[in-house]
């Protein structure tokens, strides 16, 4: 093998690494998308991110994933509604959001539970949620206690019904 054949078969070996580096980290970001519609669906977030999920049984095209609510959640801390979170994500790096996730929330949305995720679970969330891409309007702006609501909400109040309360 002269010295050139030999130069030759070093560069095609390198570009052979490179080929099979690429590959990997192509997996990569697919196993990220992936995991992280794993992590979103048995996380619950469409039940309450993406409009009639909750009532449908799950049946809304991933389309419409995560595009937030115009129903409220209302309770003693005012009212809420889910956040359109493509349109959130859409807007920040991946280490925004990491710090983002983190932070506390109004009820109902479960942020005790977010902020327990691992950073290598967010990113997948990160991936994921990018993935489906920035789509749809803003969720309503939240609503102080007593103040004026114009949308339909649901109203987090525990009932008693007095009839079945005086039987026991
Ligand atoms: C029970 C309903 C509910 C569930 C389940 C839920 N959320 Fe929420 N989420 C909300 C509500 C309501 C808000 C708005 C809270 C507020 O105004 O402080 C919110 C806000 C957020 C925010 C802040 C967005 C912003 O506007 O900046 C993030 C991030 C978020 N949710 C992510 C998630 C993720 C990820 C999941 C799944 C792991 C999830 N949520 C599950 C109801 C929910």
């Amino acid at each position: 093998m002269n010295l050139k054949t030999l130069v030759g078969v070093a560069a095609g070996a390198v570009l052979a690494l490179g080929v099979a580096a690429d590959a990997v980290a192509g997996d990569k970001a697919g196993d990220a998308v992936a995991r992280g519609r794993y992590l979103v669906t048995i996380g619950g977030c469409n039940d309450c991110h993406t409009q009639g999920y909750l009532e449908n049984g799950g049946a809304v095209p991933e389309g419409e994933w995560l595009k937030g609510t115009t129903i409220g959640y209302q309770g003693p801390w005012g009212t809420t509604y889910a956040s359109n979170l493509r349109l959130v994500i859409g807007k920040q790096t991946e280490a925004q959001w990491i710090a983002h996730a983190r932070k506390e929330r109004l009820p109902p949305m479960p942020w005790f539970n977010l902020r327990e995720m691992t950073d290598h679970d967010l990113k997948a969330v990160y991936a994921y949620v990018r993935s489906l891409g920035a789509s749809g309007n803003p969720a309503p702006a939240y609503v102080a206690p007593g103040g004026k609501v114009s949308t339909p909400y649901f109203v987090f109040v525990p009932q008693v019904d007095e009839k079945q309360a005086a039987v026991r």
